[in-house]
C-alpha cells in the first residue's frame, strides 16, 4: 500500500480553444495509507471532475496524479469507483451483480461466489444474495455498489456523493457503514460531497474547496470516525460541542464565500 499523490492540477474544459473554462486550479493533496479522505465543496466547485482525474476517466490541463509513484494514465482496478444506484445490472441477481467484476477476471466460479458472499456478509445483505434489484430498497443498492467496488480488492476506494439520494436516517447507516468497512478491509477511500456533517464524521482528512475555480481552501485533520470505530456512538459524535464547532466553522466558511 502506498500513497495517491496530487500534486499542483489544474482541469480546463473548453468547448473551443478562446472558451477554456478552469474549474479545477492548483490543486495538491495526499492520501495516504489507511487514510480516509473527504473533498468538500459547493456545487460545481469541480469534485467530480477529481473525482474522474484521480479515477483515469479524464486527464488534468496541469499537474499530476500518482499512486504509488506511477503516474496515472486511465482507469485501473487498484482505483474502485463506487457508482450509482443506476450502475447495477437489473437482469443480474445481488451476488451476480457482485461476483461480475471478478468473472470478468477470470475468477473460478466457486471462488467468486465465496468472495462475493464474504462481502455482501461485510456490507449488511447477508440473505440477500438471490434477491434481484428492483427488490432492493435504495440504501441496499448502495450497499450492492459498494460491495461491487470493494470486491475486486482496490487499493483506493472512490465514492461520489454516495448517499447523496437517500433519507436521513439510511445516509447515517451508510456512513456508519462505510466507515466500519473502512476500518476491517484497511483501504485509502476518497469520498465526495457536499455534506458538511457527512464531510466532518468521516474524514481523517477533510479538503475544502473554493467554489468554481475550485482551490484548496483548507486541509483540516479529524478524528470523528476514528472515535465511531473506537466504539463511541454516532448521534453521540454527531452531537459532541467539539463536533458542532467544526461544523458551524466550515459552515461560515462556506457562507462568507457565499457560495451555499
Ligand atoms: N463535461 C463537461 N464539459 C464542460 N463543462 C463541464 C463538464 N463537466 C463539468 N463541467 C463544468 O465544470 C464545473 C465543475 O463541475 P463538477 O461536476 O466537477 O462540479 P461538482 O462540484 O461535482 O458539482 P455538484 O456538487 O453539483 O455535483 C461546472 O461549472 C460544470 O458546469
Ligand atoms: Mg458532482
Amino acid at each position: 500500500m502506498g500513497t495517491l499523490k496530487v500534486s499542483n492540477i489544474d482541469a480546463v474544459y473548453a468547448s473551443s480553444k478562446a472558451n477554456e473554462k478552469v474549474v479545477l486550479h492548483n490543486i495538491s493533496f495526499e492520501i495516504g495509507e489507511g487514510e480516509f479522505f473527504v473533498v468538500v465543496g459547493p456545487s460545481g466547485s469541480g469534485k467530480t471532475t477529481l473525482l474522474n482525474l484521480v479515477a483515469g476517466f479524464q486527464f488534468p490541463a496541469k499537474g499530476r496524479i500518482e499512486l504509488d509513484g506511477v503516474e496515472v494514465n486511465g482507469p485501473s482496478a487498484e482505483r474502485g469507483v463506487v457508482f450509482q444506484q443506476d450502475a447495477l445490472l437489473p437482469w443480474l441477481t445481488v451476488i451476480q451483480n457482485v461476483a461480475f467484476g471478478l468473472q470478468l477476471k477470470g475468477v473460478d466460479k466457486q471462488t467468486r461466489e465465496f468472495t462475493a458472499k464474504n462481502i455482501l456478509n461485510l456490507v449488511g445483505l447477508k440473505g440477500f444474495e438471490a434477491h434481484h434489484i428492483w427488490e432492493l430498497s435504495g440504501g441496499m443498492k448502495q450497499r450492492v455498489n459498494l460491495a461491487r467496488a470493494i470486491v475486486v480488492d482496490p487499493q483506493l476506494l472512490l465514492m461520489d456523493e454516495p448517499f447523496g439520494a437517500l433519507d436521513a436516517f439510511t445516509k447515517e447507516q451508510m456512513q456508519v457503514l462505510v466507515l466500519k468497512v473502512w476500518h476491517e478491509t484497511g483501504k485509502q477511500i476518497l469520498l465526495i460531497t457536499h455534506d458538511i456533517e457527512e464531510a466532518i464524521f468521516m474524514a481523517t482528512k477533510l479538503l475544502l474547496l473554493t467554489s468554481s475555480p475550485g482551490k484548496v481552501a483548507q486541509i483540516l485533520h479529524l478524528d470523528f470516525g476514528k472515535r465511531l470505530i473506537a466504539g463511541e456512538n454516532v448521534r453521540q459524535i454527531k452531537a459532541d460541542p467539539q463536533f458542532i464547532e467544526i461544523r458551524e466553522k466550515v459552515l461560515e466558511h462556506f457562507f462568507s464565500e457565499q457560495v451555499i
